[in-house]
């Protein structure tokens, strides 16, 4: 699986609910799961890697990994937290992310199990990211304008140079 980047349009759609949880669900959540430790990531979305279908999965240290299918976010907290973010589609970008400090969800597990969890910390934290990613939204348009305009102009120039360098090397 190839992880779509900041510029590819795919990130911006809106994914489709799963209609059947079945052996290729399980094949695709498996896949997921190897892409994102394959990119060292803690969470990753299927339309990023181009499955325009409602799934993410996220892995945190001390934890198993988690599936989610067609999640709803139930409920959320007033209280709102700064967090900084990262995402694999927008590779060496962080900032701090302001959001509710926690969420309930509901979802369903690769087995086709409906389950509800609640969450914060890291673990809210990154279902709250992975749950924009289904809706076509990334972590960069909760940032002011100011400060999106200026990271991207930063990551444009940054993807630039390694692309050059990709040049210089043949
Ligand atoms: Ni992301």
């Amino acid at each position: 699986m190839t992880i779509l980047t900041l510029g590819n349009e795919v990130l911006r759609r809106k994914a489709a609910p799963i209609t059947k949880i079945d052996g290729e669900t399980v094949k695709t959540a498996e896949e997921l799961i190897k892409a994102l430790h394959a990119g060292k990531g803690i969470g990753l979305a299927g339309p990023q890697v181009g499955l325009l279908q409602r799934i993410f999965v996220v892995h945190i240290e001390g934890d198993i990994p988690r599936v989610f299918i067609n999640p709803s976010i139930i409920e959320t907290s007033q209280e709102m937290v700064k967090y900084e973010e990262g995402c694999l589609s927008i590779p060496g970008v962080y900032a701090d992310v302001l959001r509710p400090r926690q969420i309930k969800i509901q979802a369903w597990n690769e087995k086709g199990r409906p389950f509800t969890l609640e969450a914060d910390d890291i673990l809210g934290r990154v279902i709250q990211h992975e749950y924009d990613h289904l809706e076509g939204a990334l972590f960069i348009d909760r940032l002011s304008e100011p400060k999106r305009t200026r990271i991207i102009a930063r990551y444009e120039k940054q993807q630039k140079g390694i692309k050059d360098e990709d040049t210089l090397r043949g």
